[in-house]
């Protein structure tokens, strides 16, 4: 197998909710080296006071800095919410951060519900976003044990206990503002009866953005590792939406 020298990109979440965006940057750039960091026994980030989240986030970058990463992926809205701003000064190199979806949610009209953890919900980053965006007609909520759950049942929840855990509204269009959320996104939209949106595909193009043809469509061989946290089971589910998907269609 002919190996050498692709650039390399570090993709960083707290647990399992990053391995769809993992997935989708894969797919799209086959000559680019992955190495997906985790911090699964520590998680949920989304209710941690800011300082503990910052030291954990800190010494995650200390080792990603190690790699002299091509760029970052922050597949984590919590993290981009509180702490891209100072990532971005501190690291030369280029950070792209998963945010919610607002701008194509409030564009399909009607009432837009945002889900998403207690420190993205409170975060100026998401309040700024949409006031930018999505005006009187979104609603912002937290859903602090959701991310939990599905952590905890490898993406698998049961209906029934995600659906309890959902705020009772009725919205037009919601919006994913946590990347663990994506798992259960089918339960979510036959819940509220709308579309759903998440920040997946917006950042995986921003992400490609920073690569040329040549990366995106040639044969050398690509490695995708697996770092921090509980590797082995974010391996597994990564193989798992590998199969679900039926490999890596172009
Ligand atoms: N997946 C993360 C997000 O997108 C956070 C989940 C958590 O650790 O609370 O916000």
């Amino acid at each position: 197998m002919v190996k050498s020298n692709n650039p390399k990109v570090c993709v960083f979440d707290s647990g399992i909710g990053g391995l769809n965006l993992l997935y989708e940057c894969v797919r799209r750039l086959p000559c680019v080296d992955f190495e997906y960091f985790a911090d699964n026994f520590r998680m949920p980030y989304g209710n941690l006071a800011k300082d503990v989240l910052m030291s954990y986030v800190e010494e995650i970058f200390g080792a990603i800095n190690e790699r002299k990463p091509y760029v970052v992926a922050v597949a984590c809205n919590t993290v981009t919410a509180s702490c891209i701003d100072y990532l971005r000064a501190k690291y030369t190199f280029p950070i792209v951060g998963i945010q919610p979806a607002v701008k194509p949610a409030v564009s399909a009209g009607g009432k837009c519900l945002v889900l998403a953890t207690q420190t993205t919900t409170e975060s100026t980053a998401v309040k700024n976003l949409v006031k930018q965006y999505g005006g009187d007609n979104t609603n912002v909520v937290a859903v602090p044990k959701l991310a939990s759950l599905i952590e905890k049942n490898e993406g698998k929840a049961d209906r029934a206990e995600v659906i309890s855990l959902l705020p009772n509204e009725k919205p037009d269009t919601v919006v994913l503002g946590c990347t663990h959320y994506i798992y259960v996104k089918e339960i979510i939209g036959e819940y509220y009866g709308c579309p759903v949106f998440d920040g997946t595909d917006g950042t995986a193009s921003r992400l490609c953005g920073f690569f040329g043809k040549t990366e995106r469509s040639s044969q050398r061989a690509q490695s995708v590792t697996f770092t921090g946290g509980d590797c082995a089971k974010n391996r597994r589910i990564f193989s798992g939406i590998i199969l679900s998907k039926g490999g890596f269609p172009k």
